[in-house]
């Protein structure tokens, strides 16, 4: 790490910049499009530039290939989901996946992701505490992506800690030292070799017997007599299993913190309930929970007024775009009205996430459910902390002192 703007990129990950990345993001997007190590890396943190290399046909999604491949695991190469494929094989396998994720599909769980909802704070109303996190922002999305897939819900604890480890590996290695990159890359490895061997018994016992969840779906899934291999399987699977445990409960948890922040914007979401599904577009906008992701330019892509040469490695700031005055005035307040459509928190082209209307139905009844239910709530002192990913940044700890939490027909309970 030598000129600035690579320190600048770099404390990103440190612990002092993870609670409020934002003032290092201004300074990176104002300084962008950057290229650094004689083009090899070039960064972009403005919407217009971030928006056209997402959607440019020369932006590959194979990350290994970069010039600067960053820690990619020797199994992630070797079985990749198709998150990390270019067209044709990413169009086949989307495609066979993307029917379990239609607006149509997801709203078919609403009222069970509102049970669940109303389960947890009914919950965290008898123990006298709400820990967002543990108690509501993890256990929510977890448990609706794994009945979907149909993963016994006895088997969570073993998720957890594969699944953190494998985001942890996700995030660029900027001026982490080689030995460390490689302790995340081997850790990668050994939690991806235990989500295939643990899938691996899931999909033949699904074979034999058929359940109606996505996994049995994805088994006999078919698109132009194609089938998906197990190894697609598998990648696919925990893909899925991945993005539900650690994206979402960032964005409930972000939502919240912000609300508690600015009181002004939960009386008037209290006031106008109507207001949650803006809220959580405003919170993807103000403090996505996905910070970051990279593309590898094939033959030559051109970012803004620089030219990222064959297999340059491009890092787009998302967080930062969300926060572009050229696109959004006054981007550093938190306003729910502001009708903040057109934000990159879920990327955009080929690879725009799958699972938003999941993601955005899951925090909007969550975000709703707290809005209404809980009385006079507070950020309790000491009680924010973030976990160590610069990524898929999100706090691991936020805790919410309130007068009392309601019934869901506004009655206290326990
Ligand atoms: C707030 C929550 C979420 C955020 C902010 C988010 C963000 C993103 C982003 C930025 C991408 C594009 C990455 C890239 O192309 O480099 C992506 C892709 C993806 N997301 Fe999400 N995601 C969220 C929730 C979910 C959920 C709940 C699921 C499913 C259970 C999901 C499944 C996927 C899949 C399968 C892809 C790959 C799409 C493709 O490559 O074609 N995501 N997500």
């Amino acid at each position: 790490m030598s000129t600035p703007l690579l320190q600048a990129l770099s404390d990103l990950a440190k612990p002092d910049t993870l609670p409020n990345p934002y003032p290092v993001l201004a300074r990176l997007r104002e300084a962008s499009p950057f290229a650094e190590f004689d083009g090899a890396l070039v960064v972009a943190g403005r919407h217009a530039d971030c928006a056209s290399v997402l959607r440019h046909p020369n932006a590959s999604s194979q990350r290994g290939t970069s010039l600067l491949a960053p820690a990619t695991t020797r199994r992630a190469r070797e079985r990749p989901s198709f998150l990390s494929l270019d067209p044709p094989d990413h169009t086949r396998l989307r495609r066979l996946v993307s029917k379990a994720f239609t607006q149509r599909t997801v709203a078919g769980l609403e009222p069970r992701i509102r049970a669940i909802t109303g389960d947890l704070l009914t919950a965290a109303a008898t123990a006298g505490q709400l820990e967002v996190v543990s108690q509501l922002a993890y256990p929510l999305p977890v448990r609706i992506i794994s009945e979907m897939l149909g993963v016994p819900v006895e088997d969570h604890p073993r998720f957890a800690g594969w699944s953190a480890r494998l985001a942890h590996s996700l995030q660029p290695g900027f001026g982490l030292p080689p030995d460390q990159a490689q302790a995340l890359a081997d850790a990668a490895d050994a939690a991806s070799a235990e989500f295939a061997g643990y899938f691996r018994e899931l999909i033949a016992l699904r074979r034999a017997r058929p359940q109606p969840d996505l996994l049995s779906a994805l088994i006999t899934a078919e698109d132009s007599g194609d089938q998906l291999t197990e190894d697609e399987l598998i990648a696919t699977c925990v893909l899925l299993l991945v993005a539900g445990h650690e994206t979402t409960v960032g964005l409930i948890a972000n939502a919240i913190l912000a609300l508690l922040r600015h009181p002004d914007q939960l009386a008037l979401l209290q006031a106008h309930p109507e207001l949650a599904a803006d809220t959580v577009e405003e919170t993807l906008r103000y403090d996505a929970p996905v910070q970051l992701t990279s593309r590898v330019a094939r033959g030559g892509l051109q970012v803004g007024a620089v030219g990222a040469p064959d297999r340059a490695l491009v890092i787009l700031l998302l967080a930062a775009t969300g926060r572009d005055p050229e696109n959004f005035p006054d981007p550093d307040r938190f306003d729910i009205r502001r009708g903040a459509a057109g934000h990159l928190a879920f990327a955009a082209g080929p690879h725009f996430c799958l699972g938003a209307p999941l993601a955005r139905l899951e925090a909007t009844i969550a975000v709703g459910e707290v809005a209404s239910r809980i009385v006079a709530p507070n950020l309790a002192p000491g009680g924010l902390s973030y976990k160590p990913n610069m990524n898929l940044r999100g706090p691991d700890r936020l805790v919410v002192e309130f007068a009392e939490i309601t019934s869901a027909g506004g009655l206290p309970v326990g």
